[in-house]
């Protein structure tokens, strides 16, 4: 069976940002074809005209460095008219097709309200299923296998069956990654800024990139949740804002609040960070954290950039060219995600090759 299709989760409302980043990245490889994406479904399929350039794309396009995407999975096509009765035998009949021997089996659902309803049928589901795969020779624990078996249910009885390859696709079930509010952060915020940690550095360069004594400079920073991260890391923070930062983490000794506008503070000393999360037009952030890089004022930045309402697709593509154009075409490590705390957004990480 040929998994040419490609399947991207999303924040709902995204799909469209989707399906122009899919076809962006399919046309750079001479992929020509079209994508389905229907409204606030919370996916996209991208369908490749000849069924083997869908699976090239697949399996050379970086998940990585795909901005909107959540998850991404290579399916045939759509599995539908599942008999009520019983679900479990052709979806296992499909994966059998796909391969036997598999590192995980994750059941998805589309992260919309839809999407959550569906839970109340997958969850009783999973164990039929894990059974019955077992039964038919398929082995979901393979710790070996290259991939991880994905279930991804879009109604009551239709799903897509599909394969992801675990180096190349999302490291938490729907690209989700389930973070606790910490009860002493000053802000929700805060979430973002522990996310991106998490998506952009695996944890050997987490302790080494943030660790005991690093100097930052957080701008925007009121109420204080970015500067509390970095504070939890034992860093030292310049947190500038016009508003108040909280007065627990003035406390601590590691932050200095400067009521200043972030566009016009420069430090007195290059520091290890910039994170940057004010309100502002996309561009003019993306100009900013790039300036910060090109004058070597921090070593490496982290910054949100707040998307438009239309043509959101566009302005990444936008703030991308700006820092390319600031930076000389070349010299620099750049990744946008928009991460499951952000919103109408997308957090980016800039630094020095
Ligand atoms: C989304 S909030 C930041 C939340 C913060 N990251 C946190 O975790 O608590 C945006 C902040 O940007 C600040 N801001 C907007 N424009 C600014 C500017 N030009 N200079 C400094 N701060 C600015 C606002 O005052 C606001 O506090």
């Amino acid at each position: 069976m040929i998994a040419s299709g490609l399947l991207l989760q999303c924040r709902a409302g995204f799909e469209k940002e989707c399906a122009q980043e899919i076809t962006a990245a399919a046309g750079e490889m001479g992929v020509e074809g079209f994508v389905k994406a229907r409204p606030d479904s919370g996916f996209a399929v991208f369908h490749a005209h000849q069924d083997e350039m869908g699976t090239e794309l697949a399996k050379h396009v970086e998940f990585r460095r795909l901005v909107f995407p959540r998850q991404m999975v290579r399916v045939p096509e759509l599995l539908a008219a599942l008999p009520e009765t019983d679900r479990v035998t052709p979806i296992v009949e499909v994966a059998r097709a796909l391969g036997r021997r598999f590192r995980a089996l994750w059941i998805e659902l589309p992260d919309t309200n839809d999407g959550k309803a569906l839970a109340s049928l997958t969850r009783p589901l999973a164990p039929h299923l894990e059974k019955a795969l077992a039964r038919a020779g398929v082995a979901i624990d393979d710790a070996k296998a290259a991939d991880r078996l994905h279930v991804f249910f879009v109604g009551g009885r239709a799903c897509y069956v599909g394969t992801a390859d675990v180096a190349n696709s999302a490291r938490a079930p729907m690209g989700i990654a389930r973070l606790r509010m910490p009860s002493s952060s000053p802000s929700r915020s805060t979430l973002k800024l522990a996310e991106a940690l998490l998506e952009f550095f695996d944890e050997r360069e987490r302790e080494r990139r943030f660790a005991p004594g690093m100097t930052a400079v957080d701008l925007g920073a009121s109420p204080g949740g970015w500067t509390w991260q970095l504070v939890q890391r034992d860093m030292i923070v310049t947190a500038v804002d016009h508003g108040a930062i909280d007065a627990r983490l003035l406390e601590t000794g590691q932050v200095k609040h400067r009521r200043d506008d972030g566009f016009h503070f420069r430090p007195a000393e290059p520091v290890d960070w910039m994170v940057c999360d004010m309100v502002e037009s996309p561009s003019r952030i993306a100009r900013l954290a790039a300036q910060w890089i090109e004058r070597a004022w921090c070593r490496a930045t982290l910054f949100n950039l707040k998307l438009p309402m239309k043509k959101r697709w566009e302005e990444v593509v936008r703030c991308r060219s700006i820092i390319d154009e600031i930076l000389g075409g070349g010299g620099y490590y750049l990744r946008m995600k928009q991460l499951y705390h952000d919103r109408e957004e997308v957090t980016a990480y800039l630094a020095r090759q």
